[in-house]
């Protein structure tokens, strides 16, 4: 791959990584991108920017003026002359100031007028980097759509062993080769997504639930989103965050409250992806104090929940396409075709309980995506973002040809 005419803005912190940012460069320029060095006035303490101007044939840029003439650097021309922004390596310093909006240097300040995706790649000591207020800044960064390229566990420069190594340049240059080839096959469509359990509530402090983690929907709300979707996701209960900025979120607690959400919202969508684990049955009654525990045996009694793909698949119209979801444990494939067809479906994505690192909590699964034609496709185990990559290529194979 190739980073041809790609214009990049590199970030240089005061970190002793700093001089792994040399190789970043010059990998950089010799994949053919233009590269715009800005540096911290710490960085320049770790690596000179002699070395930096060297390697990308661009005087590299610090201070808000240079002192000898007055020239003002323009961070606005430079945050939107870039395609991408890498600040790597990053330390906790500049992590925290990113968050707040501290612009006192010239590369918090590029940062904050960047149009383009920034990747932060952080460096430090192993327990700088697990401190809560880091680990807090990084999720912040991240749900301000930044990506963040975690760093690696080994022998840090402190003589520590533990994660905080930046990760090596060869592979931060793969991770944005990777993102300019990313293709944006949903660019323009929305796409609503269901994920995680539903709780059937029994009284104010016991429901019904199953043990979805919602990786699967989460890992296709971000694989929509980067294909260029606007995402809505209509999460059950769960524990995950969402990172991309183009996705909405809708939080949920019952499959009554899902039902709604989606059938209020399926018809500004041009795809929906159904992928929770929708309780079946919900209690009779939710009964309004704490169940108290007797002698006797408990029945309760459960009335069936509203289906809700079946629901979407009754108002479908002709330019909306639908996927669903299957879980099985015995004739996987009869089961999953008899959905597809009740459930007027496009396709549906079957996952086998008896497959090794398929189906709950694992961040791995291996599905069969089968088609309306009878066409089945397997695939091998992979992680989520993976399959979820294979399903938005599916999908994007659909909504292209309505
Ligand atoms: O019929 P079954 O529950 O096995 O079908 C699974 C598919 O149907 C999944 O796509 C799931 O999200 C969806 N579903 C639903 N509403 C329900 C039950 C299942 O949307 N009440």
């Amino acid at each position: 791959m190739s980073l041809k005419g790609k214009h990049i803005v590199l970030g240089i912190t005061g970190s002793i990584a700093a001089y792994k940012a040399a190789y970043l460069l010059r990998a950089f320029v010799k994949k053919g991108a233009e590269v715009q060095v800005v540096i911290t006035p710490a960085g320049k303490e770790f690596i000179t920017p002699v070395t930096l101007s060297a390697l990308s044939g661009k005087p590299v840029v610090s201070e808000f003026f240079t002192a000898n003439d007055g020239t003002w650097h323009s961070h606005v021309d430079l945050g939107l002359w870039a395609d991408v922004m890498v600040i790597a390596p990053a330390t906790a310093s500049t992590i925290g100031k990113m968050v707040h909006g501290i612009a006192d240097n010239m590369l918090i300040t590029t940062y904050l007028s960047a149009k383009a995706p920034v990747f932060v790649a952080p460096a430090m000591d192993l327990d700088m980097f697990a401190h809560p207020s880091t680990q807090h800044n990084l999720d912040m960064l991240r749900s301000y759509g930044n990506y963040i390229i975690e760093p690696t566990s080994g022998e840090l420069a402190s003589h520590l062993e533990g994660k905080g190594r930046m990760e090596e340049p060869d592979r931060i240059v793969a991770i944005i080769e990777e993102f300019f080839a990313q293709k944006q096959v949903l660019a323009g469509k929305k796409v609503m997504i269901t994920a995680g359990p539903t709780y059937e509530k029994l009284d104010p402090v016991r429901f019904i639930g199953n043990y979805s983690s919602g990786k699967m929907g989460f890992a296709i709300a971000e694989a929509c989103a980067k294909a260029g979707a606007d995402v809505t996701l209509v999460a059950g209960p769960v524990s995950l965050k969402t990172v991309h900025p183009a996705i909405r979120r809708i939080d949920v607690e019952s499959a009554d409250e899902m039902y709604d959400a989606v059938v209020s919202e399926f018809g500004h969508h041009n795809a929906a992806i159904m992928c929770a684990a929708v309780a079946d049955y919900k209690p009779a009654t939710c009964c309004p104090e704490k169940m108290k525990r007797s002698a006797d045996d408990m029945t309760l009694q459960l009335v069936p929940n509203r289906d809700i793909a079946a629901a979407v698949g009754a108002i479908k119209r002709d330019d909306q396409c639908l996927v669903g979801f299957a879980l099985e444990t015995n004739n996987e494939e009869v089961n999953a075709q008899s959905k597809l067809e009740k459930k007027n479906l496009d396709f549906i994505v079957l996952n086998s309980l008896q497959d090794p690192g398929a189906g709950f909590r694992c961040d791995t699964n291996k599905v069969t995506i089968i088609e309306r034609d009878g066409i089945s496709t397997d695939y091998p185990c992979k992680s989520k973002a993976e399959v979820a990559k294979d399903i938005v290529e599916k999908l994007a194979e659909y909504i292209n040809r309505k």
